[in-house]
């Protein structure tokens, strides 16, 4: 019964004590507060919310328009539970492909990349794949530099959405084409993106975030279908994982 008082007493005191002695405590609470905003805003980017990606993309410090890399990079230990052997050969297709690729990498899963747009400010890291010949820079209209199944899973983020409903169906099929598992699509939802004019002239056009229903009848129309085996251990091994993406994720048959 004593409890409660005496925390609300522990509270007050502080609060009076902040300003005479203790600095300290102060730099505490605002670092507190500092820690609630960032979970809070963490929490927010959940769901189809506005600014979610734009908020974590700005904590990540990345710039650019590649707002499910960071999804990608996150969903890799999901991706593995869910897909198992046939992570053995991925190829990923999207901005920021060098980030996507070396965390590959760096799991031990063998990885190439597609990097769509130009790639101006590469790192030493990044031009050093483009060297080997990890990372190539390709134009996504036109059929992709590899043979048919080439990959176990092939994964695209971002790189749909600047492509018009006339050329996404072409490049989605050459996409299952180098594959022989699976294809993954990660795509903002709508209202997700904030354009900057750098994005702009970056991308040549803007990003069209398309909603899922919006997705689903065109995979259906392209032929193409979602593979609910894969759909359903991969939302298993998220959840487990307390994986929440930004972004939705759609698991296709080859
Ligand atoms: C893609 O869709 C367009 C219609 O938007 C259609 O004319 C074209 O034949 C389709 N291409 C393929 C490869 O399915």
């Amino acid at each position: 019964m004593s409890r409660r008082p005496v925390r609300s007493f522990t509270l007050s005191g502080s609060a009076h004590k902040k300003s005479r002695s203790s600095p300290l405590l102060s730099v505490g609470l605002v670092l507190l507060g500092a820690f609630l905003l960032i979970g809070y805003s963490y929490r927010n980017s959940g769901g189809e919310g506005g600014g979610g990606a734009v908020s974590r993309k700005e904590l990540s410090g990345i710039s650019g328009g590649g707002s499910c890399t960071l999804d990608v990079q996150q969903a890799i230990p999901a991706l593995k539970a869910a897909y198992g052997e046939s992570m053995s050969k991925v190829l990923h297709v999207g901005p920021e492909t060098c980030s996507v690729v070396s965390k590959f990498l760096k799991e031990d899963i063998e990885a190439l990349g597609v990097e769509p747009y130009d790639l101006e400010e590469a790192d030493s890291g990044c031009k050093s794949l483009v060297r080997k010949g990890i990372v190539r820079v390709a134009d996504i209209k036109f059929p992709l530099p590899y043979r048919e199944k080439s990959f176990s899973l092939v994964i695209v983020s971002d790189a749909l959405d600047y492509l018009s409903p006339k050329y996404v169906n072409k490049t989605l099929l050459d996409l299952t084409r180098v594959s022989t598992d699976g294809l993954v699509v990660f795509t903002g939802y709508p209202g997700q993106q904030k354009v900057t004019a750098a994005d702009q002239s970056k991308f040549g056009r803007l990003a069209k975030l398309r909603s899922p229903s919006w997705w689903v009848k065109y995979f259906a129309q392209t032929g193409l279908e979602v593979n609910e085996d894969f759909a359903k251990k991969f939302e298993k091994a998220s959840s487990k994982q307390s994986y929440k993406p930004n972004c939705q994720i759609f698991h296709l048959s080859s």
